[in-house]
């Protein structure tokens, strides 16, 4: 095929000469794909990476001293105890007020999960096998019922997991929700390189290896496809965002919303308590006053396994990815370019060489750039991060098996639906491994253990696996 000059140019400019050779003798169909592929790739963003990230022994730097996280912590005291009251209440004010959109961000991969296909269509449900998209769909519709508010919902995808996701909620009759109250956005990606090179890989004749870039490409995406101004339209003030891997997830909670507001922030971030100093989940801290969450990989172990004189974790604070976002804030981060920091990330990436044949590495050789949305954190006039309790809001999927897998966030799911039934009076028997038997409680049934008490607490006891879901 014959190469345009200004393309070859470009391709020469940002060092990624060896496209040009790879144009120059694929076939007509090939080319033309990855000829529309390169055109979406912005080369001086790419050139700027390579520049930074390839070739050296790059490590994110962990600059500045980090200290303890200043969370509001969970309520012990009576006076504690009375502030998240009034949080509470002026989070369901606000959600009332018709203020909040919940933005799921499900354009990641899953490759540790390695599970086939969106992790939004796992199917983690103990009784019913109901996927994760299904669960946070039910939340939503529970959620507009009990505030009586709009609650536009927003679901990140990536050009990976766009069809997929969307045939899966068409599947599903938009889960009961009114077609148009949900918006599909597909985030950007960006090429993979060759971790010496800097090479632009190919995953197929005519495919570059591209993949998501990063959870922080949510703001450009929603910046890109109008989001942001139509929900402004629409009296939206504060985004709530929440990752698809954790049903633990309490959307839109309005604690944390009230806390949010009171504190005048324009990001806010919730917290666990870090169950050991190498669990990997990234570190919420404070650099220069300012909130920063750094990732566990980039944690020298002397800071990760620090501890006080009562023995506790210094940089105790794990971080639960979910966030109250100001829109204007969201808006102002990708007014003037896009704001957030890029990082690096080394992986295998099997793909063709430049003779055309397949390589399969065993050991990471390539490098994938990504923005966090955390990394906003920082440049926020204010925040405020609220620990909450893990066994009520935390248990993410993210392995196969292990720590963080389907195993032990059925456990945890069975073990919170177990605490509310009884803290209801209801009698749930337990398993010869002494965990309660599986439960399922459809969010449209009862969304916490209020709702439980309310509705749930006429139930007999409970021995065999059981689903409550409404009639
Ligand atoms: P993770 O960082 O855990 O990544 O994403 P992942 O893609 O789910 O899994 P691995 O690392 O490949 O095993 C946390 C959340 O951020 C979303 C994911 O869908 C998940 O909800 N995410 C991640 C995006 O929306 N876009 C991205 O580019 C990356």
């Amino acid at each position: 095929m014959e190469i345009r000059a200004a393309l070859r140019e470009q391709l020469i400019g940002a060092g990624q000469e060896h496209l040009v050779g790879v144009l120059a003798t694929a076939t007509p169909e090939d080319a033309a794909s990855l000829g529309a592929q390169i055109a979406e790739i912005d080369f001086a963003l790419i050139r700027e990476l390579i520049d930074r990230f390839v070739g050296g022994a790059y490590m994110d730097a962990v600059g500045g001293s980090l200290s303890p996280c200043e969370a509001i912590p969970l309520p012990r005291t009576d006076e504690e105890y009375a502030a998240r009251d009034r949080a509470r209440s002026s989070g369901e004010d606000a959600l009332r007020a018709g203020r909040v959109a919940a933005i799921l961000l499900a354009g990641g991969q899953g490759t540790r999960l390695g599970f086939d296909g969106p992790k939004g269509n796992f199917p983690f449900g103990a009784i019913t096998g109901r996927t994760l998209f299904a669960h946070h769909a039910a939340k939503i519709v529970a959620l507009r019922s009990r505030y009586e508010c709009a609650l536009p919902w927003i679901v990140l995808t990536s050009p990976v997991n766009d069809d997929a996701t969307r045939t899966a909620f068409a599947e599903a009759n938009w889960f009961g929700l009114d077609r148009d109250s949900i918006e599909f956005v597909v985030q950007g990606t960006l090429p993979a390189v060759d971790a010496l090179t800097g090479e632009i890989l190919r995953e197929a004749s005519g495919e570059i290896a591209r993949s998501p870039d990063g959870h922080g490409g949510v703001l450009l995406a929603l910046a890109r496809a109008g989001t942001f101004a139509r929900l402004r339209a629409h009296g939206i003030t504060t985004l709530f965002t929440f990752q698809v891997d954790n049903p633990l997830t309490s959307i839109a909670d309005p604690v944390f919303l009230g806390h949010h507001i009171a504190a005048g922030a324009e990001m806010s971030n919730l917290a666990v308590r870090k169950r050991t100093a190498d669990e990997p989940v990234g570190v919420i801290a404070t650099r220069d006053a300012a909130t920063v969450v750094v990732e566990y990989s980039d944690l020298p172990a002397d800071l990760a396994g620090a501890r006080d004189d009562d023995g506790h974790l210094v940089l105790w604070a794990g971080n639960v990815a979910t966030h109250y976002i100001e829109l204007s804030f969201a808006d102002a981060l990708t007014a003037n370019g896009f704001a957030l920091p890029y990082h690096r990330a080394v992986k295998v990436v099997p793909y063709l060489d430049d003779a055309g044949l397949q390589v399969t590495p065993i050991a990471p050789n390539a490098i994938k750039f990504e923005t966090f949305l955390f990394d906003a954190l920082p440049m926020a006039r204010a925040t405020i991060t609220v620990e909450v309790a893990r066994e009520e809001q935390f248990s993410p999927i993210k392995n196969a098996e292990g720590p963080d897998s389907p195993a032990t966030c059925r456990r945890d799911v069975n073990r919170l639906y177990a605490s509310w039934l009884r803290a209801a009076g209801v009698e749930v028997a337990t398993t010869d491994d002494g965990e309660p038997v599986d439960l399922e409680i459809d969010p449209r049934c009862a969304l916490d253990a209020n709702d439980v008490a309310a509705r749930l607490a006429h139930l007999g006891p409970i021995h065999t696996p059981t689903l409550l879901a409404p009639s």
